[in-house]
Parts: structure tokens; C-alpha cells; sequence
């Protein structure tokens, strides 16, 4: 399959899945690289591994179904089998979302249903959990909220900052998310309604 990456940041998550490609641990293959920004860092690692990279700027469309339809259309030419949304910062419609039903997914850096939305890291202190880090899902309509498929846990202590929790939590990201996109890429996980299947089981 082919598998198209939708980033508008770093791109770490990008070059763990990048990485993962190099080694072998990928059934897919990382096909191109979209960004809404033009000034994403992670387009300069997607030309350092010689990838294709678009650029579709949101600012450039009216509205959220407009940049959608745009996307899908440019996804379809390049005959884009699996979405993998990795720091892509856009809210995405059903315009989107309904024609890669089951073969799109996010990463989310909070153990969902757990902290939606922006500002996990300082959300998770706020609350005093005790544990964090990230959760995999196929994305649906409402916005973190799609089915999860794994998740990574980073332990919190005291001395946690906001930004220790972003980066433990980060690395945990990296090390989970090319094994979902493995799955899913190798035809082991699927999207059963609103269930996933690991080997045919529900998760
Ligand atoms: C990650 O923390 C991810 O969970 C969130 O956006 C961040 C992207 O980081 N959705 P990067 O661009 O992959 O470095």
C-alpha cells in the first residue's frame, strides 16, 4: 500500500515512520509527504529521505470543505491507499474523512478519552494524573474521538514539566506509531463499523 503522510510541523513522528521504512518494519510504503504549511521542518526530512512533498496551503480555500475536497483530490492523484495524519493541525471534514474511512489514521498526545483538543501536556499536570502519553486511533467525524488502537503510558512525577511530559510522551509516539501503521499497512488492522480488529479479534 501506499501511504501518504499529512504533516504542518517537525515531523518527528514523520522520521520515526521514515525510519521505520529504512529498517524494514513498514509493510507500506511511505509514497508522499503533504504539508499545509510551507515552512514545515518536516518537509526538509521528507527531501532528506528523497520523498515526493506537496504543499496544499489551507489559507488558500475559503472554508474547511473546500481545503478538504483539495486535499482529497490531491491524495486520490497520487494514488494514496493509507492517510497517516502525524502533527497535522487541521480539523478535517467528512469531506475527508469518508473517502479513507478505515485507512486514516492520527496520533493524539494524551491517553484519549482523556484531554482532547490542544494543551494536553499542561492539562494532564493541572489534573495531577498520574500517568500520560499518547494514543493511536482511526479518525472519525468528532474530533479526537475515533476508535483507539494503542496507546503508550509515560509514568508523571513531581518533577514533571510541561515540557518533560511532551518530550517522554514524544518518544513514546515514535515508538508506537509505526507499529499501528504497520498493522494497518500490512492488512492486520482493520475498521470493523466502529470497531477495530487486530488478526480479526476486536481490540
Ligand atoms: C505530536 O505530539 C502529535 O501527538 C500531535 O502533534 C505532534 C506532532 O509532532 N498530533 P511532530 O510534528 O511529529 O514532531
Amino acid at each position: 500500500p501506499r501511504i501518504a503522510v499529512l504533516i504542518s510541523g517537525s515531523g518527528s513522528n514523520l522520521q520515526a515512520l521514515l525510519d521505520a521504512a529504512a529498517q524494514g518494519a513498514l509493510a507500506g510504503e511511505i509514497s508522499a509527504v503533504i504539508s499545509n504549511r510551507n515552512d514545515a521542518y518536516g518537509l526538509q526530512r521528507a527531501a532528506a529521505a528523497g520523498l515526493e512533498q506537496h504543499v496544499v496551503d489551507h489559507r488558500n480555500y475559503p472554508d474547511r470543505e473546500s481545503f478538504d475536497a483539495a486535499l482529497v483530490a490531491k491524495l486520490k492523484e497520487l494514488d494514496t491507499d493509507i492517510v497517516v495524519l502525524a502533527g497535522f493541525m487541521r480539523i478535517l471534514t467528512p469531506t475527508f474523512i469518508e473517502p479513507f474511512w478505515g485507512r486514516l489514521l492520527n496520533i493524539h498526545p494524551s491517553l484519549l478519552p482523556a484531554f482532547r483538543g490542544l494543551h494536553t501536556h499542561q492539562r494532564a499536570l493541572e489534573e495531577q494524573v498520574s500517568e500520560h502519553g499518547c494514543t493511536v486511533h482511526f479518525v472519525t467525524p468528532e474530533l479526537d474521538a475515533g476508535p483507539s488502537i494503542i496507546q503508550g503510558v509515560i509514568r508523571v512525577t513531581e518533577q514533571d514539566t510541561e515540557q518533560t511530559l511532551q518530550r517522554r510522551t514524544q518518544r513514546m509516539e515514535h515508538l508506537i506509531y509505526p507499529r499501528a501503521v504497520d498493522w494497518l499497512s500490512s492488512g492486520r488492522l482493520e475498521l470493523d463499523g466502529n470497531l477495530p480488529r487486530l488478526d480479526g479479534e476486536q481490540l
